[in-house]
């Protein structure tokens, strides 16, 4: 049997759940629950639970909670943002749950702003994703009018409130604390690493940074406990997870999966195999900013660690399809070009390093490169290393690429000694 509890108020239909229908249906037991838990026995029912975030990076949701300074009476003032500026590139997972179930996470940011003390709450939505955008302020609005954030529903001294800011600005404002910078109206810029928002975030104040499918497990982990939770996950982490495929498959699309669910079974038996007789050369797991696997992958179970073991990282789990006849060249191109293009200019192996980059690989895909600008390339993506950078664009923008150059490194010598891409 297939548990989704993430997507089980998700129909046919591509109404968004109204506050009545979400309720019929549960909704809402998990923050009634929590209201009567401890800040402290909550931590550690999602730290036990083994939630990791779903953004990317995979840190456990209950130990980052846990930094948020225990005494509330020193430092009053705290905030929880979710993170719901989703651009990493073949990435589609939370605007799913937030066009089609918004409750389900305005309940979980509810539940994590009881466990870290918040009052004030902000979602941070990508400017592009007006549909959620409209969905979710119209569900705030529901929640407030049934009183679910009132001092009479939490037992607190101040209403809990929650604002949807839409973003202006680029990539780099789902970014931690570049996103941080822009919600205080500042050029959205990463700040350094430590101190880390739970200290020191929003206007200096203690904060928690969560993706919107982080949050959105919380309403049923609570409900059900930890234990449940962690035997929904077939591998080491526990839950389920939104995972998608992209690429020349015969049925792209988006699946809620245990946690430790085998490539295989995502790529063959959900997005149906790869179309037209077409063989697979490689795949990004989880995002265009995660380092290329092979065939001999397909059975890796995909959660955190088992991926990072493999030499990658599942980062949004949302995989990206590379078939035997696209040119491995010109994706990473294509995805080059993009994160030198939202790059926001702050350091220098990124703001320069990246249009290098792309201006090599052009050369390379034109049949103008020579054997000197793979060296060129390699160097170019050493120097966009981590501790060279703030933040992880530059690092992530080069993993494609120098994974590229191993696994596909026929094909560059191809085009350079061709004088032309093969695959036109
Ligand atoms: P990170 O590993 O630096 O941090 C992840 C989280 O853990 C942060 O909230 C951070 O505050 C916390 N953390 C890490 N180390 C900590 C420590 N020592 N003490 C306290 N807290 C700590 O990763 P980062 O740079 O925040 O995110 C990179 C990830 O974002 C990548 O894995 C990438 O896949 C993903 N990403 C996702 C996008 C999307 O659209 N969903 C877009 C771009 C990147």
């Amino acid at each position: 049997m297939l548990i989704n509890p993430l997507t089980k108020n998700i129909g046919a239909d591509d109404t968004a759940l109204d506050l009545g229908a979400y309720r019929n249906n549960d909704g809402y037991r998990g923050w009634l629950r929590a209201l009567r838990m401890s800040p402290e026995k909550l931590i550690d029912l999602v730290q036990k639970a083994g939630l990791r975030g779903r953004g990317g990076a995979g840190f456990n949701t209950g130990f980052k909670w846990s930094f948020v300074p225990g005494d509330r009476q020193a430092q009053p003032v705290r905030y929880l943002v979710c993170n719901a500026d989703e651009m990493e590139p073949g990435t589609f997972k939370d605007r799913l749950l937030m066009e089609r179930d918004p409750h389900l996470l305005l309940e979980g940011m509810m539940i994590a702003a009881h466990a870290i003390g918040a009052t004030t709450a902000y979602i941070f939505i990508r400017g592009e994703y007006h549909r959620a955008a409209k969905v979710l302020e119209n569900a705030i609005g529901e929640a407030e009018q049934a009183g679910l954030l009132t001092p009479e529903t939490t037992g607190w001294e101040q209403p809990l409130r929650i604002y949807l800011h839409r973003s202006s600005g680029n990539y780099i404002c789902g970014e931690e604390t570049a996103l941080l910078n822009a919600l205080e109206g500042k050029r959205a810029i990463p700040r350094a690493k430590p101190p880390y928002p739970q200290v020191s975030g929003l206007w200096g104040r203690p904060t928690v940074v969560n993706n919107v499918e982080t949050l959105c497990n919380l309403p049923h982990l609570v409900t059900q406990g930890a234990d449940w939770y962690r035997q929904l996950g077939r591998g080491e982490d526990g839950g389920t997870k939104l995972f998608g495929v992209s690429g020349k498959v015969n049925k792209p699309g988006l699946w809620e999966l245990p946690m430790g669910t085998p490539v295989r079974e995502v790529i063959e038996n959900h997005a149906g195999g790869l179309r037209d007789g077409l063989t697979l050369r490689g795949f990004l797991p989880g995002g265009g900013s995660t380092d290329f696997l092979g065939p001999q992958h397909l059975d890796l179970p995909l959660d955190y660690d088992a991926v990072g073991k493999a030499g990658s990282r599942l980062g949004t789990g949302t995989i990206t399809v590379l078939d035997e006849a696209t040119c491995p060249v010109g994706l990473v191109l294509n995805l080059s070009r993009f994160f030198a293009r939202e790059s926001c200019g702050w350091c220098t192996p990124c703001r320069d390093g990246l249009p290098w980059v792309v201006h090599i690989l052009q050369r390379i895909e034109n049949g103008e490169g020579t054997m000197e600008d793979l060296e060129l390339l390699r160097e170019h993506t050493i120097r966009m290393a981590p501790g060279n950078t703030f933040c992880a664009l530059a690092p992530g923008a080069a993993e494609p690429i120098q994974s590229a150059l191993k696994l596909f490194e026929q094909d560059f010598v191809d085009h350079i000694r061709g004088k032309a891409c093969p695959f036109h």
